[in-house]
């Protein structure tokens, strides 16, 4: 199979991490006989530094002409304390997901048995959790319309949803929940926000008419904050829109013990793009301590989107075994030693 991957290695520690998942990438198409073609691009806050612009019309065209994107992070801490600044890094990953019409972002979070110590949640609390994330990521207040008064002294963001945003996902999600546990809970505020009584009427409408098979379930998002640290393993799917999704899978990162583990998968009609869902880590840019394995997971689930589902396996293999192995990055082991592409090297060579 012949693939072209663009590749947006972004800020911070995103170009460390990305070179190890292409690393692992050779190695597949090495072992199974694929070629994979790689275009890099520029995208954030080394966008705005070369171009001005946080996503190039260049980088967008690389994208629009390949199978699939490979993501690394975005953000540069001379922006975190500006709120004045025109331009931020963040617009390019937003205008990415905007033009590429990535609508469902897919968050897999599990408790490793090999790592269940290294969480800070209890072992018994957490241990068998694994769930995934359908995060709503084109709409809601992310990409509602913005204002703010002459004065400075008044702002509001819109948080907009439409019937047919709301059912192209939850479809996903449904799909996802059968070839899964046969159980979604959707996650909303329904008891206060007019478009979260959208979400429940239209996924409960959907439930009705195509998936009574599958268990739904309700949660108000306050409450599934709470019940995704005391009994995380009751989720199976779980479907949110954008911002509820932003928050609750940084919160689902804690219980594999480190955000340095979390994959995603941006999917739209036409496109998808894959990234680990932590950001840019600026203090640990260029120190050879940033874990590679979200991003080499990333890539395990663009295997998936091609089909080549027993290559994905095949890293995901790879990366247990480094897991079990202790061939982690200090986050995870701090006596061991193992420097980003060492890690990368270790699940190369394991891709059998
Ligand atoms: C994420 C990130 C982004 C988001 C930021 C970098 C804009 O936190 O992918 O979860 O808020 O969606
Ligand atoms: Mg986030």
């Amino acid at each position: 199979m012949h693939k072209k991957i663009a590749v947006l290695s972004g800020d911070g520690i995103g170009p460390e991490v990305v070179s190890e998942a292409i690393k692992v990438l050779n190695s597949v198409s090495e072992k199974f006989g694929h070629t994979f073609e790689y275009e890099h691009a520029l995208v954030g806050a080394i966008a705005i530094d070369k171009t001005g612009d946080p996503l190039p019309d260049e980088t967008l065209k690389v994208c629009t002409s390949s199978d699939a994107v490979l993501f690394g992070a975005i953000g540069d801490p001379k922006y975190d304390n500006n709120p004045d600044a025109k331009v931020r890094p963040e617009q390019g990953l937003l205008a990415l997901r905007k033009s590429l019409n990535l609508f469902s972002n897919i968050r897999p979070v599990k408790a490793y048995d090999s790592l269940i110590d290294r969480s800070p949640l209890k072992e018994d609390r957490i241990s068998g959790t694994d769930f995934v994330i359908y995060r709503e990521l084109t709409g809601g207040i992310y990409f509602g319309e913005k204002t703010l008064s002459e004065d400075g002294k008044t702002a509001s963001d819109l948080c907009l949803y439409t019937q047919s945003e709301i059912e192209r996902i939850a479809h996903m999600a449904f799909k996802a929940a059968r070839k899964r546990r046969n159980k979604m809970t959707l996650i909303d505020k329904a008891n206060v926000l007019e478009s979260s009584r959208l979400w429940r009427r239209v996924v409960t409408e959907l439930h009705q008419s195509d998936y009574a098979d599958v268990d739904l379930d309700f949660l108000f998002v306050d409450n599934a904050a709470m019940q995704m640290i005391l009994n995380p393993a009751q989720f199976d799917v779980i479907l949110t829109e954008n911002m509820f999704g932003d928050i609750i899978s940084d919160e689902g990162s804690v219980i594999g013990g480190s955000i340095g583990l979390l994959a995603s998968a941006s999917i739209g009609g036409q496109y998808a793009m894959f990234e680990p869902i932590h950001g840019s880590f600026p203090q640990g840019t260029g120190k050879g301590i940033a874990n590679p394995i979200a991003t080499i997971l990333s890539a395990a689930m663009m295997l998936d989107h091609f089909s080549l589902n027993q290559e994905a396996e095949a890293v995901r293999t790879a990366v247990d075994k480094a897991l079990q192995n202790g061939v982690c990055t200090p986050e995870i082991n701090a006596g061991g030693q193992y420097t980003t592409s060492d890690v990368g090297d270790y699940i190369s060579k394991s891709i059998t």
